[in-house]
């Protein structure tokens, strides 16, 4: 069954006000985002799996976990790349996918004008940022073209997801995680997340 996990650490709750606030300038949202998005994707690799290895400290030797899990993050262009910066002072060695998806204003579908993945292999967990879960189809159609090439695992981290977004990837992927702040209450009729916090990608990159 589908997990979705909402993190309620502190700075996590005070940022999602911050950045739902319509007042907040571009400043402080980008400060609040990649606090928000930092934490969330620490969360995100909880669980990974360890290699034991033999290390020396300046005073004995010891035996030491190291990640073994090879971590691939794929932003979703463009607001998923608020959550890279952050990924990859966690991660400095993963691997970094991009995957371009622009929804129709009307439809609200998905269409993809990019994609570059690097090789995903059998001990690949693949973490999906895309900081907001609306009808799902963004993440959906990412998640059908990874889930061919057989990764480990795929995770979906998101800033604020809708019930409707959940449900749908529950649908066809039971056993994903999801690590979100909020789980806001609909989609309104041009499937924007209410009461959300507006077009995530323009607040961030100044573009409404
Ligand atoms: C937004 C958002 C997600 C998608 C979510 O992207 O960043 O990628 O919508 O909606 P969905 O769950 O209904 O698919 P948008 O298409 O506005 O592009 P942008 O990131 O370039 O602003
Ligand atoms: N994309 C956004 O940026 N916000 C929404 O509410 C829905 C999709």
């Amino acid at each position: 069954m589908t997990k979705t996990h909402i993190i309620s650490h502190p700075f996590v709750v005070d940022s999602l006000t911050h950045l739902r606030d319509k007042q907040t300038s571009l400043s402080a949202f980008r400060r609040h985002s990649d606090k928000i998005c930092y934490l969330l994707f620490s969360e995100a690799i909880q669980g990974l799996d360890f290699n034991t290895v033999e290390i020396e400290t300046p005073l004995t030797k010891i035996k030491a976990k190291k990640l073994a899990d090879e971590v691939i993050v794929v932003p979703v262009l463009r607001a998923g790349l608020a959550m890279l910066f952050g990924a990859m002072k966690l991660l400095p060695k993963s691997k970094i996918g991009f995957v371009g998806l622009e929804r129709d204003e009307k439809t609200a579908q998905a269409h993809e004008y990019y994609w570059k993945l690097p090789p995903i292999k059998a001990n690949s967990v693949v973490v999906i940022t895309d900081p907001m879960l609306a009808t799902g189809g963004s993440i959906l159609h990412l998640l059908r073209r990874v889930a061919k090439k057989n990764p480990k695992e795929m995770r979906v981290v998101s800033v604020i997801a809708a019930p409707e977004g959940i449900e749908a990837i529950r649908r066809e992927f039971p056993h994903i995680e999801i690590f979100t702040a909020s789980i806001d209450k609909k989609l309104n009729e041009v499937k924007y997340i209410v009461p959300g916090l507006g077009d995530y990608g323009d607040r961030y990159f100044g573009t409404d």
